[in-house]
């Protein structure tokens, strides 16, 4: 699976008369091992979430109901998305700055990382973001 800073991935959709049903399998379906799942639900639409970039965490979110949008920026280029389908998810590298937005009221954003969760790696400062892709470069 090529990887790029960001990108939607569609996911394979059993579906029949019973239901749907999507699996997600590490290096099958997303590009990294899982190694952890959160999800963020019951945000108010004013809010805004994430405002953080990972300098290792790599992440796929899905709105596995309701729907929200989620600004990336990786320094360069921004793009917005909407997540509002179950069958698709939204791929993030590490070093994109993340922002989630307009939650509808039933939204829940399932997020797969390839990393546990360690606040050293966070940079929640937009300033020191761009300067710390500039250095990369
Ligand atoms: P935060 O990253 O600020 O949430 P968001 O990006 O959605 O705005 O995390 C909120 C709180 O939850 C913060 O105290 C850190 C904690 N947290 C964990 O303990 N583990 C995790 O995997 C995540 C994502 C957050």
């Amino acid at each position: 699976m090529k990887k790029e800073k960001y990108c939607k991935i569609q996911f394979t959709c059993l579906g029949d008369k019973k239901g749907y049903l999507i699996a997600i399998e590490e290096n099958e379906d997303i590009p990294f091992d899982i190694k952890r799942v959160f999800y963020i639900f019951d945000v108010d639409d004013e809010e805004m979430r994430g405002r953080h970039a990972n300098r290792k965490s790599e992440f796929v979110m899905v709105a596995l109901h309701g729907n929200c949008k989620v600004r990336v920026d990786d320094g360069k280029q921004k793009a917005v998305f909407t997540l509002s389908n179950p069958n698709e998810g939204l791929y993030l590298s590490k070093m994109v700055w993340k922002e989630m937005f307009e939650f509808s009221k039933d939204a829940v954003l399932l997020v797969l990382s390839n990393e546990k969760y360690d606040s050293e790696e966070y940079i929640r400062d937009y300033e020191e973001f761009v300067e710390e892709v500039r250095c990369s470069e």
